[in-house]
């Protein structure tokens, strides 16, 4: 197989875009679509600050890799969530990675806060994941307002796009429907921007990449998510992009270009509190995630 770009032996078939390239064009090909990302969604420039997510994985290290190669201003922000090996050797990787490129980080210990997931996991009846991702979403929320970011990058690839999209679709929930936009705005003072800008590029072409540039990542998955239905989601469209090279990104594209705006909620004026708890802004007197904390005690 060679390059389409310049012959030369090629190191990844992209058949979605029944195209080969070589490392130096698969590099070109896939920095483009990242750009292409940003600026169709009109996400960020450089005069922003930009908090970067970053779980130890391949996406959002990728993520973090390119922006800061563009010339964006980021800091990595990594919530070290008390699961065993698992977040030993992904803070490892955080860590080894910032060094190495010499980058900002910020990094929030649930352990060291007293509520590591599985702590609360064993005291919240909820599903773990749920639990996991109101925490997440608060510290995220909370270290960008206080390091007062313009915005919030996150490394979703277009697979976990169309697996939520999928779920989504087949319960046809509009609220969350409503929420699929790669760049949704601030809400509030609290809460940040949040962006996807790796939305345009699969699993499988962020995992070539991180490869072919040597970044270090932690490969396990998070030992909760066994079971997940978005694994469920993301099978069934792997299955389907295998027959039909194409599917997501068709999938999700048309989604924007014909059904998102069906989904626009009106725009309701929620009243803002001050929770009573830890003083940040939210939606009820006490916030989600101290309502949560409380069936610690
Ligand atoms: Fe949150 Fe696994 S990453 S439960
Ligand atoms: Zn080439
Ligand atoms: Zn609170």
């Amino acid at each position: 197989m060679k390059c389409r770009k310049c012959g030369e032996r090629a190191l990844v078939t992209l058949r979605r875009h029944n195209a080969s390239f070589c490392k130096e064009h698969f590099n070109e090909f896939f920095r483009r679509q990242v750009e292409k990302g940003i600026k169709d969604y009109k996400m960020f420039d450089w005069s922003d600050k930009i908090m970067v997510c970053i779980s130890g994985g391949k996406d959002s290290l990728v993520l973090w890799y390119l922006l800061n190669d563009m010339g964006f201003d980021t800091t990595g922000m990594y919530i070290n969530l008390g699961i065993g090996e698992y977040s030993q050797k992904s803070l490892e990787k955080v860590n080894n990675f910032a060094e190495k490129h010499n980058l900002k980080s910020i990094i929030v210990n649930l352990d060291e806060l007293g509520h590591p997931i599985p702590l609360l996991e064993s005291k919240v009846k909820r599903q773990v994941c749920a639990i996991c991702g109101t925490a997440k979403r608060y510290y995220f929320n909370k270290t960008a307002y206080e390091g007062k970011f313009d915005v919030v990058a996150t490394g979703h690839n277009l697979d976990d796009e169309t697996a939520r999209l999928l779920g989504n679709v087949l319960k046809w929930d509009p609220a969350y429907l409503s929420k699929m936009d790669p760049n949704l705005p601030e809400d509030g003072e609290f809460i940040k921007r949040k962006v996807k800008p790796l939305v345009r590029l699969t699993e499988l072409e962020v995992g070539a990449f991180a490869f072919m540039n040597g970044i270090d990542y932690i490969k396990d998955e998070c030992p909760k998510a066994v079971g997940a239905t978005s694994m469920l989601y993301k099978n069934a469209l792997n299955n389907l992009e295998s027959e039909m090279p194409g599917t997501k990104h068709y999938f999700y594209n048309e989604f924007f270009r014909s059904a998102a705006d069906k989904f626009k909620m009106e725009e309701v004026n929620t009243e803002m509190h001050t929770c009573a708890v830890c003083g940040l802004e939210s939606f009820n007197e006490v916030c989600s995630f101290c309502r949560m904390l409380e069936k610690l005690k």
